[in-house]
């Protein structure tokens, strides 16, 4: 028997699987299953017809490059609609700033590798979306947790922060933030606040990574295009490293996103993703390039705001019914999450079992949380008072209207259950959150 642990590099010891991606097998596994828990985009949105006219059209054996290796920038028409794209964002671009990356979960992995050194810190909104606290652990990268306030990241907490940080010798490199309605909280960063974090990330010479997935998914009842003005479209001196993606827009398989950063880095970051994947798969640039030139992206943009908004209403509905006032939530002004405060008592992670049995599944909100720089004289937080202990992420992005509903009621009968079970704790079930991490 060969101890295949014993052959791991020191990073390869501390890469673990995402807790979120783990339960999307769940779900495959159990149809009856309700899921809340990854963000996935809608099936009855994708554009079967559309994409089956657009493959026929680029597998008609006329034109080799299509099944090609290409570019490991991008395909080039691609770049070009993207500097488009970025134009109507506000931001003036240009080819030797861009790269085509395999989701931009892969954006974010070559960033950490070209940018961070092990032990270097980067600081994060508490919570943060947990595809960026796995690409910055995968590096050893330590990440240094902090709070937000309704319009985003708590600004004098993040000086606060960094000051500490720097005082006790610790390099500090990036900025992490989701400014449009963020990955797990479902907030947006104040337009004020975006122009102050800019000039903040001047003064201290750190780098901004503004990941942008949900823009394009406002909800049109309570926000609209200049709430989600990008901090880059502001970012004259280049500190703001800009990621988007097609696949909440178009579909996640493509696997088809963009990074946009001041040409020398984009550069190193070329150079990393060639070691990675030489380039992202050109038949899905194709497929993304032609849904867009064809306009088909732009007519379904409007379609998907009106479908997650009306999720959305399904959900806050559902909620209120089933909870009255013992559970609350920021409402999502957009993109796929509702991030609930479920009543004191309740411990969401111990709660996963027991929802798991009512047929239903979530994220604890602890999955979240990160703050992996221990400084002098900070005192650690007792067990019970473990941050996002009583907060769950639930994604309305996926399920039907009837699903939303249903899934709602098991979790407040799962909740109900869980409330009975504190008061007479025979009825406890196995510690079992842990079951699923
Ligand atoms: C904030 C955030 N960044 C990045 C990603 C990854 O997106 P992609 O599918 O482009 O890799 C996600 C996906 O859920 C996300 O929520």
């Amino acid at each position: 028997m060969i101890d295949y642990d014993s052959f791991l590099s020191r990073a390869g010891e501390q890469m673990q699987a995402s807790l979120i991606r783990r339960m999307g097998t769940l779900l495959a596994e159990n149809r009856d299953l309700i899921s809340f828990a990854p963000g996935y985009p809608a099936h009855e949105t994708f554009l079967w017809a559309e994409f089956r006219t657009i493959a026929r059209d680029l597998l008609s054996g006329q034109d080799g490059d299509v099944l090609q290796y290409g570019p490991t920038r991008g395909f080039r028409p691609l770049l070009d609609l993207l500097i488009g794209i970025m134009a109507a964002r506000g931001v003036a671009t240009s080819a030797d700033r861009l790269l085509v990356t395999t989701g931009s979960q892969q954006g974010l992995d070559l960033i950490a590798r070209v940018l961070l050194d092990p032990g270097d810190v980067v600081l994060v909104e508490l919570p943060t979306y947990t595809g960026a606290i796995t690409a910055f652990r995968n590096v050893q990268g330590q990440m240094a947790g902090v709070p937000q306030e309704a319009d985003g990241i708590d600004l004098a907490a993040l000086d606060e922060v960094y000051l500490r940080l720097v005082a006790a010798g610790r390099r500090v490199r990036l900025l992490y933030l989701v400014p449009n309605f963020q990955n797990p909280t479902g907030l947006l960063i104040g337009q004020a606040k975006r122009r102050r974090l800019l000039e903040w990330a001047e003064r201290r010479n750190v780098l901004i990574v503004e990941d942008d997935p949900y823009r394009e998914l406002y909800f049109e009842d309570s926000a609209c295009e200049a709430d989600v003005r990008p901090m880059k479209a502001d970012d004259v001196e280049g500190r703001v490293i800009y990621l988007s993606s097609f696949s909440k827009t178009l579909a996640p398989g493509y696997r088809v996103a963009w990074i946009d950063a001041p040409a020398a880095l984009s550069a190193k970051l070329e150079v990393a993703k060639q070691a990675e994947d030489l380039c992202t798969g050109g038949l899905d640039q194709r497929m993304v390039y032609e849904a867009a030139h064809r306009g088909i992206l732009d007519r379904q943009i409007p379609v998907l705001r009106k479908h997650y908004q009306a999720k959305r209403d399904v959900m806050v509905e559902a909620l209120r019914r089933e909870f009255g006032s013992s559970v609350s939530w920021p409402a999502p002004r957009g993109g796929f999450f509702l991030w609930a405060t479920l009543p004191e008592a309740i411990d969401a992670d111990h709660l996963s079992a027991r929802a798991l049995r009512h047929g239903v599944i979530y994220v604890a909100g602890d999955a979240f949380f990160v703050d992996d720089v221990r400084l002098p004289g900070k005192a650690q937080p007792a067990p019970e008072e473990r941050a996002g202990r009583n907060l769950i992420r639930l994604s309305f992005s996926a399920p039907p209207h009837d699903r939303i509903r249903q899934g709602v009621a098991r979790l407040a009968g799962a909740v109900r259950e869980e409330l009975a079970a504190l008061r007479d704790p025979r009825d406890r079930p196995a510690p079992a959150g842990q079951a699923a991490r």
